[in-house]
């Protein structure tokens, strides 16, 4: 978003996200987080993975956690979080379009709330393919662009202050169209709300897609 924004509102998000999350969690999300997870297995790497609200609800099938975040401010936050955690976890400080790990390295790819906010998500499904394994998974949950043309055209007369206020976060995006043109096959779709959310970031999706 810019050096100056990001030495300043990008620090105050950072330091506000989980107080911002937390009627939310309460009212249903980090059971929805749960259920996503409860895919995960072998080598996982989660992508843009914030403070770490996704890090107590992995299950034990998991073997091998990275935690991937480029933002310096949610980066250390996320180590403070990953320190704490008695699961061995590694962080990595990098986008998801520039992934710095081997071909075909991670069972399971995981992104919850982050494909809104990369800012060129082809790139990120095209680098998130190539380090699945062959029959691995991207486990996702993401708000989306609304179906309703009304609530859809609000997504995008507020995108631009939106995305000034959510430190990037684009709320219009058709998420799981970028997913079904990527190199991967969706195999599921769920559809509800994001709980104790602004309308126009409400439409949320979840599920799997295949390498
Ligand atoms: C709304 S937060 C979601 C955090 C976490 N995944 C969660 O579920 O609470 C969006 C996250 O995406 C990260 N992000 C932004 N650009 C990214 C990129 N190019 N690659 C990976 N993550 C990115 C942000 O730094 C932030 O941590």
């Amino acid at each position: 978003m810019g050096r100056i924004y990001d030495a300043t509102w990008g620090r105050a998000f950072a330091a506000l996200y989980d107080r911002s999350f937390k009627a939310a969690e309460e009212a249903g999300l980090r059971e929805l987080r749960r259920r996503v997870l409860a895919g995960a297995g072998g080598r996982v790497l989660e992508l843009g993975a914030g403070t770490g609200l996704n890090l107590d609800l992995y299950p034990t099938e998991v073997e091998d956690l990275v935690l991937l975040e480029p933002d310096p401010h949610m980066a250390k936050r996320l180590r403070d979080t990953a320190e704490a955690s008695p699961r061995p976890v590694s962080v990595t400080e990098a986008p998801a379009e520039r992934l710095p790990f081997a071909d075909a390295s991670f069972d399971t790819v995981v992104s919850t709330l982050v494909l809104c906010t990369v800012p060129d998500p082809a790139a990120a499904m095209t680098e998130l393919a190539r380090v699945l394994e062959p029959g691995g998974r991207l486990l996702f949950l993401e708000h989306v662009r609304a179906e309703d043309p009304g609530l859809a055209r609000w997504q995008d007369r507020l995108e631009k202050p939106w995305r000034f206020l959510g430190d990037g976060c684009h709320c219009n995006r058709d998420t799981v169209a970028a997913i079904e043109s990527s190199p991967l096959r969706l195999e599921r779709v769920e559809r509800g709300e994001l709980p104790k959310a602004p309308p126009i970031v409400k439409p949320l999706r979840w599920g799997t897609a295949v390498r």
